[in-house]
């Protein structure tokens, strides 16, 4: 992360309602290059809400969201990858009796060249195979040996790992990722939060969406606390506990209360204190 950072991903005052429910009231987010943005908050705070907006999967009210500080409509999901944003969703979209290769191109296959590829629109299995190969060594999945196997024979994990390989290959800017490890025993979570941590070394920003206090002190940059559909703080791993992150998430404890360096609205704690 750099001191001088603009937000890869923002977005700025974000309103949604269903009907008399406001599910995002005015709510704003920053994601920086480089890092590791944890977005915790209690049930029906608007995490997923929010990530829908950043996603396309819906459209808010009101509210703007920008990638490299220009603004941008998300009006689908397809919009959003073209925006370079790729997203993991919880209900993880993949198609369990198709291969390995065959759901990381999934919408985006490679077609073989010359005639073949271009008149009868022939896949390029070869090469669909060694490119899911070299993604899945890329963020050292190696427990995964075929990539032609189905992805009905794998065990959650590495479903999970499938999921993730796919995002962080064709992810330009973002990789959001909406609990990932919910379902996931303690070896598979292991390797998914290793997973995410090779994204980031990758040089992608990721947001993190978990309610898993100890998976995201972990690898959290800065924590985003979503509560009655807004940004109510933004924390510094570093300095906060666990407790003071549930103790804001639930409006026990005023984030004014917090001392300033457990604070991290800006790209880093470093950042801050150069500028000011
Ligand atoms: N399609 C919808 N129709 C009606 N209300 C909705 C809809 N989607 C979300 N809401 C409401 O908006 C609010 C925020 O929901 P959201 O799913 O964003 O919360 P969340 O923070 O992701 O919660 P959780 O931790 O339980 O996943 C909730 O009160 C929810 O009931
Ligand atoms: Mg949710």
């Amino acid at each position: 992360m750099n001191d001088t950072a603009e937000p890869v991903l923002s977005a700025h005052g974000l309103v949604k309602r269903y009907g008399s429910v406001t599910a995002l009231a005015g709510a704003d987010l920053e994601l920086y290059p480089g890092e590791i943005l944890a977005v915790i908050g209690d049930n029906g705070a608007g995490k997923s809400s929010l990530i829908k907006c950043l996603s396309g999967a819906i459209t808010p009210d009101s509210g703007e969201v920008r990638v490299h500080g220009r603004p941008v409509r998300l009006t689908s999901p397809i919009a959003a990858r073209d925006a370079g944003i790729e997203t993991v969703h919880q209900s993880l979209a993949v198609a369990p009796s198709l291969d390995i290769a065959t759901n990381l191109f999934l919408g985006r296959e490679l077609r073989r060249g010359g005639l073949l590829g271009s008149v009868s629109r022939s896949l390029d299995h070869g090469r669909m195979r060694a490119e899911a190969r070299r993604h899945l060594d890329d963020l050292g999945i190696m427990t995964i040996q075929n990539p032609k196997q189905s992805v009905e024979t794998l065990s959650g994990g590495q479903r999970q790992a499938v999921a993730v390989a796919r995002a962080a290959a064709f992810g330009n800017e973002v990789v959001i990722m909406d609990e990932p490890t919910a379902a996931l025993g303690v070896r598979e979570s292991r390797a998914v939060l290793d997973l995410i941590l090779r994204v980031r070394a990758k040089g992608l920003p990721v947001i993190l969406i978990s309610h898993n206090m100890p998976h995201v002190f972990e690898v959290a940059d800065r924590v985003h606390v979503q509560r009655l559909g807004r940004r109510t703080a933004c924390l510094n791993p570093a300095v906060c506990t666990m407790a003071d992150a549930v103790a804001v998430m639930t409006g026990a404890v005023s984030p004014d209360d917090l001392p300033a360096s457990a604070l991290a609205q800006g790209p880093t704690a470093a950042a801050r204190q150069a500028d000011g």
